[in-house]
């Protein structure tokens, strides 16, 4: 049975976080979709095409894996592609909270679409896109954290929005 599933979310930036759900994802599924949401509540430091750009630099090994964005509901973008599975990693016990009422309120929108829970891997349990973006904004060291491709893009970021 082939089975789409789309991995959804902000990636601003992507971390190793996320390449890691991204990978272990690509075993499970036939076809995974990396979703960069366009219209979210939050303020972004990276362009759309700038998350779309990093992501498909970083998931060129696995052959399976694409990436595109999305606005609007998240299920129906799913429903599009048709794939019936979401993808969510869950870090820490804090996360489960909100994934828990996403997973519930998808599944009231289109039942027939299951979200699919990982576990981040224990070394990535404590990234997460917005501590990348506070730690390099004091000058911390990110290496652990996101690949160098990101780094570089984000102290390029902070630095120019320093200028501003
Ligand atoms: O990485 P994030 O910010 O936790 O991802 C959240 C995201 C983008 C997956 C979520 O906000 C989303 O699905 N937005 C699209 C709009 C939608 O479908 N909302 C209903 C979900 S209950």
């Amino acid at each position: 049975m082939r089975t789409v599933a789309v991995y959804p979310g902000s990636f601003d930036p992507p971390t190793y976080g996320h390449l890691d759900i991204i990978e272990r994802s690509s075993r499970v599924f036939s076809r995974v979709i990396v979703a960069v949401a366009l219209n979210i509540r939050k303020n972004v430091c990276f362009t759309p095409r700038e998350r779309e750009s990093m992501l498909r630099k970083l998931t060129r090994p696995w052959g399976n894996v694409e990436v595109t964005s999305f606005s609007g509901l998240l299920v129906e973008f799913a429903r599009k592609k048709d794939a019936h599975v979401l993808v969510r990693g869950l870090r820490a016990i804090s996360d489960f909270e909100y994934e828990y009422q996403m997973a519930h309120m998808n599944t009231k929108l289109a039942p027939e679409i299951d979200t699919v829970i990982m576990m981040t891997g224990e070394r990535y349990s404590a990234i997460s896109s917005n501590i990348v973006k506070e730690i390099a904004m004091f000058g911390g060291k990110i290496d652990d954290l996101v690949p160098p491709l990101v780094r570089d893009l984000v102290f390029i970021k902070l630095k120019g929005a320093k200028r501003k």
